[in-house]
């Protein structure tokens, strides 16, 4: 047991003087501390902040917040059900009713509600074959069509009132 010890102090030693030897290898030198060059580095430095806080003072501009309201006003309880049912639509004919190229769907925001709904329900009795929106209106009852056509026509595409 005592030997082992001895051996390890004499391990330790060795290391330790090895340490030693290498840190009076490391080379002294007052370069890194030079404090004229420090404080005109410094100096520059705070110039540079200056100029910018300076900068930034002159393009400081007013930010609006516009608040950003329904698309249509569900001012009715017509509007509020046709833009439930609507919902079903923006896949192809977009959140605006402007329409969606992939899909070769028309625009039809702000389209007159009377064509919206002739043209809705001859899709549904097959007068106006639509195979594509067949599966979303087959079960609508003439009043969701009704309401749908409102909505539709209250929607900005085309920003007709
Ligand atoms: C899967 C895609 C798809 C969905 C979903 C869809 N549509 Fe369509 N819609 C079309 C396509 C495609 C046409 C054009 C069909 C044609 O060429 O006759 C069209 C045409 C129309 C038209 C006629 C436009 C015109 O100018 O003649 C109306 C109105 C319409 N859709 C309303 C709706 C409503 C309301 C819904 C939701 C219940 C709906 N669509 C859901 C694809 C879709």
């Amino acid at each position: 047991m005592a030997r082992l010890i001895y051996f390890l102090a004499f391990v330790l030693g060795l290391v330790l003087i090895m340490n030693i030897s290498k840190y009076q290898a490391n080379e002294v030198s007052n370069e890194k501390f030079n404090f004229d060059k420090t404080a005109d580095k410094n100096l520059k430095k705070k110039e540079e902040i200056e100029k910018l806080l300076a900068h930034k003072e002159e393009k400081v501009e007013e930010v609006k917040v516009v608040k950003e309201g329904p698309l249509v006003e569900l001012t009715t309880p017509q509007l509020q059900s046709g833009h439930d049912l609507y919902k079903k639509c923006i896949v192809c004919h977009g959140k605006r009713g402007q329409g969606k190229a992939a899909q070769n769907a028309p625009a039809i925001g702000g389209q007159y509600p009377w064509y919206a709904n002739t043209q809705i329900t001859n899709m549904q009795k097959g007068v106006r074959v639509n195979k594509i929106m067949m599966p979303y209106i087959s079960r609508l009852s003439a009043q969701d069509i009704a309401d749908l056509s409102q909505y539709i026509s209250k929607l900005p595409y085309m920003g007709r009132k």
